[in-house]
């Protein structure tokens, strides 16, 4: 008998999860104006809201947390954290932020005006609120393919060449102050981008001389991606492939808090000094003094440590196909989803799902709220809420995709778990038709409203 496939780490500590009934669930999610994010988490069972801060970390890095040096300058903390970024991206230069958001404003700062072209595959929600919060546009050039659910492409974060180079020919270069690609490409589904892409993207940037920075948050699982599905790759280690990713990179922000496997934490890395010198003063401000950014020391001797595990093959190995596992039981019930399986979610096609439904109803969130009641599972709506209003029509955006994530934590739940999630949202599948009516805002924020947004029943 062939062994089966099983992870490469055991279990040294667990959390203890409530369990709840339906009517409990219906009782808080209308308490909660129907907003997932208002949630206690004690009345969610599976947490599947983001892969984000959320991972188990290892016990070599909470190790790592006791030795760390809480020195306001020239912490120990710092300068190991730094040699990893160096080490493991290839960069020179490196600013420590909170989070990746706080990486996004502080390099923007340093680099984009109003009225600026910011291109890129499907820039994430907090990329896109940085462009359009200084008054700059940020345009997809995202392949086709990627906005069709039932197409196979092993690459569906790549950039459209053809796309890019219109924005390139359209406007100056001192309108285009950088070129954003996100790896892997959340938004449209944790999809991975080519090293053929990005090689062929930076060659296009520098034929029009601009800068290519990675959005960077997965960049791990894009290796990872590269290594199955790109030929040339199959027998490379993940950290050369990496290295060469960033090779065709100027810059990158990073969400540490995803492939890094903290709960906490950001940086930028950078080739050029004197945008670090610019970028350094933002940070100052913004996030806290350049060698520590709004992180412990004991958080960046983790983060050190996570950089090194989150790019380890075998750790990948089971991460994937943690993912894979759950996104086949789906699959195998007939419930639409994106394909091929993203990296770190399942991605859920809603319009496919609840077919009636109208697109004013807000669909995905429907859907996020049927499978929260009926399992205490809490997926995230990445569709109409998400996309929020247009700055200046102030009408609401209808995406391509209208998505249900779900999305998994790193290294925190078992198969079990997952066979839970797949009987739950088939459960819901199969009482589709029952689900007559959506939903409809009574009060939102001016930007990034999902987070906030308060919802009736229609
Ligand atoms: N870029 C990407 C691709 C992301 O997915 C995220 C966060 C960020 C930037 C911002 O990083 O949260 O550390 O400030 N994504 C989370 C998610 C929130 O649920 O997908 P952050």
């Amino acid at each position: 008998m062939n062994l089966p496939f099983a992870e490469s780490y055991k279990i040294k500590m667990v959390e203890p999860i409530r369990k709840s009934t339906i009517k409990e669930r219906e009782r808080w999610i209308k308490e909660a104006k129907y907003n997932l994010f208002n949630l206690h988490s004690d009345q969610v069972f599976i947490d599947l809201l983001t892969d984000s801060g959320t991972g188990a970390m290892s016990d070599r890095q909470w190790s790592e947390m006791m030795l760390g040096d809480e020195s306001y300058a020239g912490a120990s903390s710092y300068f190991k954290l730094k040699n990893a970024i160096t080490d493991i991206t290839g960069f020179p230069y490196f600013l420590p932020t909170h989070q990746g958001r706080g990486a996004e404003n502080v390099l923007f700062s340093a680099m984009i005006k109003e009225g600026d072209i910011i291109p890129g595959n499907s820039h994430f929600d907090t990329t896109k609120g940085h462009i359009e919060f200084r008054k700059a546009t940020a345009v997809d050039c995202t392949i086709a393919e990627a906005f069709d659910t039932n197409i196979d492409h092993p690459f569906k974060g790549d950039i459209d060449l053809e796309k890019l180079e219109k924005v390139l020919k359209e406007y100056p270069k001192e309108r285009i102050p950088l070129i954003i690609v996100t790896v892997t490409c959340n938004s449209s589904g944790g999809q991975p981008v080519s090293l053929k892409n990005i090689r062929e993207v930076k060659q296009m940037a520098e034929k029009y001389g601009i800068p290519v920075f990675f959005d960077s948050a997965r960049f791990a699982e894009n290796a990872y991606f590269i290594k199955m599905r790109e030929n040339a790759y199959a027998d490379k280690p993940i950290r050369h492939i990496v290295h060469e990713m960033f090779k065709y990179a100027d810059g990158m922000t990073m969400s540490s808090k995803k492939d890094a496997i903290v709960n906490m934490g950001g940086f930028i890395a950078l080739n050029d000094k004197p945008l670090f010198d610019k970028a350094s003063i933002y940070n100052i401000l913004f996030e806290g003094y350049i060698s520590y950014g709004g992180m412990s020391g004991r958080d960046m001797n983790a983060l050190a440590q996570g950089l090194y595990e989150g790019t380890d093959f075998d750790y990948l190995e089971a991460r994937i196909k943690q993912v894979e596992y759950l996104g086949q039981i789906l699959k195998d019930n007939g419930i639409p989803l994106q394909n091929p399986f993203g990296g770190h979610a399942i991605f859920v096609n809603a319009r496919e799902f609840l077919p009636h439904l109208p697109k004013e109803e807000f669909v995905a969130q429907t859907l996020a709220i049927e499978l929260y009641i009926e399992s205490g599972v809490r997926g995230v709506e990445i569709g109409t809420l998400l996309a929020d209003r247009d700055p200046e029509t102030r009408e609401n955006r209808y995406p391509e995709l209208e998505l249900l994530r779900l999305t998994i934590p790193r290294r925190v739940y078992s198969r079990n778990h997952m066979d839970y999630i797949g009987a739950a949202l088939t459960n819901v599948y199969k009482r589709r038709d029952q689900i007559k009516r959506g939903f409809k805002i009574v009060k939102e924020a001016p930007i990034l409203r999902h987070f906030t947004v308060e919802l009736e029943r229609r």
